[in-house]
C-alpha cells in the first residue's frame, strides 16, 4: 500500500467522525513516516508503506475513530515557534495561551532581563514560549503534576533552554520561595465543576480534570490563591499575567485591586469574553 491510498483509505474511515478528517490522517501519517510536515506526503504519494507502518497507521486511525484528539495520538502539538510533546495526562496547550504570551511579549521589552515564575507549568509551553523571546530571561516554574514536571523539562532540553529555568514539583497552595520576580504568569484551573461536566466528552476522557477544575463554586480558588500568596513575590511595578475563564473578569479585577494591581490589558475571544489580562503591582502590601 503506497501513501495515496493508506490516505484514501484512512480519510473513508474518519469521515463523517471528524470536522477535519482529511488533516488529522495527514498529520498522523506524517508523524508515522517521521516528516516535517504533511506536504512532503504529497510529494512522495508512491512510496509504499512497509507493514509496520501501515499498521501504526490504522491503529491510530482508530484511535481517532474513537475522538482521541490527534495531538494526543502523536504526542505533539504545534504552539507558538515550538513543537511541543505532550505526555499522557498533560494538558494540550490552547490557542488561548498563545493568546497570553503574545499580551506579554507585546507589553514587556524584549531585551528585559525577566526573572519570571510560571504557576502551572504543564507542558512548559509557557516557560518555553517566553524563555525564547526573553533572550535574556531566567524562569522558574513548577507544577503539582509529576509528569507535568518530567513533559515541561522534555521540551525545555529539546530547545537547549536547561541553563535558563528551573522546574521543580510544588503545589501553589503551599509553595515558599525568598525570590521576587518581575512577571509571574499562569493558566492555573479555572473550571467549575458544573462548567466541566457540560464539556464534551472529548476533552472530558483525555484531558486530566485537575488541570481544568478550579472548584465547585466559580472558578475562582486557584487565582485567589495566586493572588494572595504571591503578590509579595512581586517586585513593585512587576507583572501578574492570567489567562481566565468566561465571566470571571470582573471578579479578578476586584481582586487585583483590593491587592494593590491595575488591569493594564486585556484581551478578548471571539465569544466576546475576556480570556487574557496582564495586571501590574502598583503598591506594595505586608503580609496580612
Ligand atoms: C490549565 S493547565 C495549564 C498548563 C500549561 N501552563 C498551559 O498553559 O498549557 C493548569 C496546570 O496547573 C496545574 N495545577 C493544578 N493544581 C495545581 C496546584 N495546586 N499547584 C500547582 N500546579 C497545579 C495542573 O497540573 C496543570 O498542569
Amino acid at each position: 500500500m503506497n501513501i495515496l491510498s493508506a490516505l484514501n483509505k484512512s480519510y473513508s474511515i474518519l469521515n463523517g467522525k471528524s470536522s477535519s478528517y482529511k488533516l488529522d490522517c495527514e498529520i498522523i501519517l506524517s508523524h508515522i513516516l517521521k516528516k516535517d510536515n504533511r506536504l512532503e506526503l504529497f510529494s512522495n504519494l508512491k512510496y509504499t508503506l512497509n507493514t509496520e507502518e501501515i499498521n501504526l497507521f490504522f491503529n491510530k486511525i482508530k484511535e481517532r475513530r474513537k475522538l482521541k484528539p490527534v495531538s494526543k495520538i502523536i504526542n505533539k502539538k504545534n504552539f507558538w515557534n515550538f513543537n511541543i510533546d505532550v505526555s499522557k495526562n498533560i494538558l494540550i496547550p490552547r490557542p488561548e495561551t498563545e493568546v497570553l504570551i503574545d499580551m506579554v511579549c507585546s507589553k514587556i521589552k524584549k531585551d528585559s532581563k525577566l526573572h519570571f515564575l510560571d504557576i502551572g507549568c504543564g507542558s512548559g509551553c509557557i516557560s518555553l514560549s517566553l524563555l525564547d523571546h526573553f533572550k535574556k530571561s531566567y524562569a522558574l516554574a513548577f507544577d503539582i503534576s509529576k509528569e507535568a514536571i518530567l513533559n515541561s523539562k522534555i521540551n525545555i532540553k529539546k530547545y537547549n533552554l536547561n541553563n535558563r529555568i528551573k522546574i521543580i514539583h510544588a503545589d501553589l497552595c503551599k509553595f515558599i520561595t525568598e525570590k521576587k520576580f518581575d512577571l509571574i504568569i499562569s493558566n492555573p484551573p479555572y473550571l467549575k465543576l458544573s462548567e466541566y461536566a457540560s464539556l464534551n466528552n472529548t476533552v472530558k476522557f483525555y484531558e486530566p480534570k485537575n488541570a481544568l477544575v478550579a472548584d465547585n463554586k466559580n472558578g475562582l480558588f486557584f487565582f485567589k490563591k495566586i493572588i494572595n500568596n504571591f503578590k509579595t513575590k512581586l517586585k513593585l511595578n512587576g507583572y501578574l499575567a492570567f489567562e481566565i475563564g468566561d465571566y470571571q473578569f470582573k471578579s479578578i479585577q476586584t481582586m487585583l485591586k483590593l491587592n494593590g494591581f491595575i488591569v493594564v490589558q486585556k484581551y478578548k475571544l471571539i465569544n466576546d469574553q475576556i480570556r487574557c489580562i496582564l495586571a501590574k503591582k502598583i503598591k506594595n502590601y505586608t503580609l496580612q
